[in-house]
């Protein structure tokens, strides 16, 4: 292996900010949607790489609460390349093995988007393999506002962090170890932000539709070289 990774240490969360899939199109002269497709081919291809690893859980952001902002032709596009990706995809997700999660609130997208998650649920609901949450019109701050009048409603007085996770959309999943976030940009947009206390954050210059599984290995023998000491010392 290139970068020496270290396969008894894999973590066991990986969560991705997957970034510039419009800078990549643009660059090519190509439409923004290009970028978006170009990004969901190499989705495939960590989707691959995680589960030959031994990663647990893989999450990535597909569509934020605030990208419904983008021309509705983006919009449009991305949620007919969830249904594209489905199509193409989920007999091998199966086969390997893979479970499908979707985190937020996907009760308002389209019905034709929303018909295909609900194919991906049920046919790898039973599979123990990678688990591949999809975060769709998801955002941390709405999650945990959603998770607050969870705990209202009810009843609860005395509100634990153990009750505020367990309402999450995460609830049962370890934290992610590491966010991998492309295209240079360093900040968590509203991704995990309960969840990333302790995260470590991996960067990496690459566009999306560029992040090869090689790229993944080297972000993750980053990942695998930081002193991770969750507030404590050695
Ligand atoms: C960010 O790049 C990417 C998105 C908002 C969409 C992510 C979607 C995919 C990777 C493909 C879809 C896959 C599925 C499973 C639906 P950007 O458009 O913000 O890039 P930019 O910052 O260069 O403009």
């Amino acid at each position: 292996m290139e970068y020496n990774l270290d396969m008894t240490r894999i973590p066991r969360h990986v969560a991705i900010i997957m970034d510039g899939n419009g800078r990549w199109a643009k660059e090519r002269g190509q439409i923004r949607l290009q970028g978006h497709l170009a990004g969901m081919e190499a989705l495939c291809g960590i989707v691959r790489h995680s589960s030959d690893i031994g990663v647990e859980y893989l999450t990535v952001y597909a569509f934020s609460t605030e990208n419904w902002k983008r021309p509705a032709d983006e919009v449009s596009g991305i949620f007919k390349l969830l249904i594209k990706f489905v199509k193409r995809e989920l007999d091998e997700l199966n086969r390997n093995n893979v479970r499908i999660d979707i985190l937020g609130d996907w009760s308002i997208i389209p019905e034709d988007s929303a018909d295909s998650i609900r194919l991906a649920l049920a046919t790898t609901e039973k599979n123990d393999g990678l688990k591949l949450n999809i975060a769709l019109n998801y955002g941390g701050r709405a999650e945990i506002t959603r998770a607050v009048n969870m705990l209202i409603d009810s009843g609860k007085k005395n509100v634990t962090e153990e009750d505020i996770s367990a309402c999450l959309y995460t609830a049962g999943m370890p934290d992610p170890d590491v966010i991998i976030r492309t295209s240079g940009e360093s900040r968590l947009s509203n991704f995990l932000i309960w969840q990333s206390a302790y995260s470590e954050i991996v960067l990496t210059p690459v566009y999306w539709p560029d992040f090869t599984p090689s790229e993944y290995e080297r972000c993750l023998a980053e990942y695998q070289s930081r002193d991770r000491r969750f507030g404590g010392h050695k």
